[in-house]
């Protein structure tokens, strides 16, 4: 900037100027669709509370943390190269698409990168809690054609002759949705309103809970939900998951804030692992675990693939934790020559490691390299499948390790896509 002399005081006019600003200024302010440069916080509803529509009353809590491991289990057996298996996903963002605005009730998934929705005429579309989506009767609505840049980031045909842009995008298993990749106006919590968002419009979709109307997107690729607000909220944003017990009610929603107002800690940060070719998932190198006085040395990720024991995924959509088999014994190990009581059978023989419920079990403590640390107390590290015992909350993976909800509750994990860093700050998620 050019070096200029200002008056120290604004003279008559200027004031008026400023005067007249400020006050267009807060009438803009007022308005809602205003974007703000500070961004929005909303909440994170998991799938089990029941805020959710997907909650199911007749289910036990036993049969909920049954499913909710079988769901981090299938997670992890994505291969590292694909998307992972978000069926179930454990959080649901409520916002609205269009002019006027439609509600959606989009699964918040930071392990996928496409934004999209349920959208008429439906080829084949599950159930939906909302009416599905028609972009006939939306004002702001745009299909994008081929030659839009944002297609090039999906895969996708061209519509012949009208050029449109076809996506096909598929997730593990045997999910996928298809459509035309179009662009809309979102709306979060608060009125912050965002236009021309890339999403897809999908007319064949399958392999997703019913009552869900799509999938709301966070990798690290182009189209996901913080690249595409990129500037707006300067690449960062933030979620603060309240424990969820589902044994004892009541549940107090998470948040997710976007913006300068997302919690980022410079001091316990771990930097984002960039495996070749890797730009979906937050990785992180896992360099070792502590278990009280033992040391699980992990080693650096070697292989260079998120298949590594060196490599951890972030993902709050899946609830356990998962390490590879070389990694987990050690740590199971090191769990059972720190507790004085003998370990009890799981009469499923799901669970690797139970105590009853009143043995003393020590914290694990992930190391990351940053260098960052994540320390799990009795809360994060164990669950209580059975009303006698409590189990390790570490599961054993055979591909893809992960770092799952219940080791990132009463955490602001912060996430600063252009840094390439997370950020582990330790936080009373209830207290919001
Ligand atoms: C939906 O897509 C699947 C997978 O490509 C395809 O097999 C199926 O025929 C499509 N359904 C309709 C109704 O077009
Ligand atoms: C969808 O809802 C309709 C009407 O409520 C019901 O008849 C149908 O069985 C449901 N389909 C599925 C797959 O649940
Ligand atoms: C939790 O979130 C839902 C959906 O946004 C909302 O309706 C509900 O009021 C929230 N509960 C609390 C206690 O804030
Ligand atoms: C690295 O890859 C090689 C060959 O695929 C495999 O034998 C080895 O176990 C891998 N090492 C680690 C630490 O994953």
């Amino acid at each position: 900037m050019a070096n200029q002399t200002r008056p120290t005081m604004a003279s008559p006019p200027q004031t008026l100027i400023l005067l007249l600003s400020l006050t267009l200024l807060l009438s803009i302010s007022s308005l809602p669709n205003l974007i703000h440069a500070l961004g929005f916080t909303t909440h994170l509803i998991h799938r089990d509370s029941p805020h959710s529509p997907l909650h199911n009353p007749s289910e036990t809590p036993s049969d909920r943390l049954f499913r909710a491991a079988r769901h981090s289990i299938s997670r992890s057996l994505a291969t590292a190269t694909s998307t992972i298996v978000p069926i179930g996903g454990t959080y649901l963002i409520k916002l609205t698409m269009g002019t006027p605005p439609v509600s959606s009730l989009t699964i918040f998934d930071t392990g996928s990168e496409l934004i999209w929705t349920q959208c008429q005429p439906c080829l084949s579309c599950f159930n939906q809690t909302f009416p599905i989506f028609n972009p006939k009767s939306s004002s702001t609505y745009q299909g994008l054609s081929c030659s839009e840049k944002h297609c090039s980031n999906v895969p996708h045909d061209c519509g012949s002759p009208s050029n449109t842009c076809d996506y096909g995008y598929g997730y593990g298993g045997d999910s996928f949705t298809k459509g035309q990749l179009s662009t809309e106006t979102f709306t979060f919590d608060g009125g912050y309103q965002v236009p021309s968002i890339a999403f897809g419009c999908g007319h064949n979709n399958s392999g997703f809970p019913d009552k869900a109307t799509g999938l709301l997107g966070l990798s690290r690729g182009p189209l996901s939900l913080i690249n595409q607000l990129g500037p707006l909220v300067n690449y960062r944003f933030s979620h603060c998951l309240t424990p969820f017990n589902f044994h004892d009610p009541p549940f107090v929603n998470s948040t997710v804030t976007f913006g300068d107002n997302a919690v980022l800690s410079g001091s316990n940060a771990a930097k984002l692992a960039l495996p070749s070719g890797e730009k979906t998932f937050y990785l992180l190198s896992l360099e070792s675990v502590t278990v009280e006085n033992k040391i699980v040395s992990v080693g650096k990720a070697v292989n260079d693939t998120a298949t590594d024991d060196g490599v951890m995924v972030v993902d709050a959509g899946s609830m356990f934790t998962l390490l590879r088999p070389r990694v987990i014994d050690q740590v199971l190990a090191a769990v059972k020559s720190a507790v004085s009581e003998n370990p009890v059978k799981d009469p499923n023989n799901f669970y690797e490691l139970c105590y009853g419920v009143n043995a003393k079990v020590p914290d694990v403590v992930l190391r990351f390299d940053g260098p960052a640390e994540v320390r799990l107390g009795r809360e994060s590290a164990y669950v209580k499948p059975y009303d006698d015992k409590i189990c390790l909350a570490i599961l054993r993976s055979q591909d893809i390790q992960l770092l799952g909800s219940l080791a990132q509750q009463n955490f602001h994990v912060g996430f600063d896509v252009r840094a390439n860093t997370i950020s582990f700050t330790p936080a009373d998620c209830t207290k919001q």
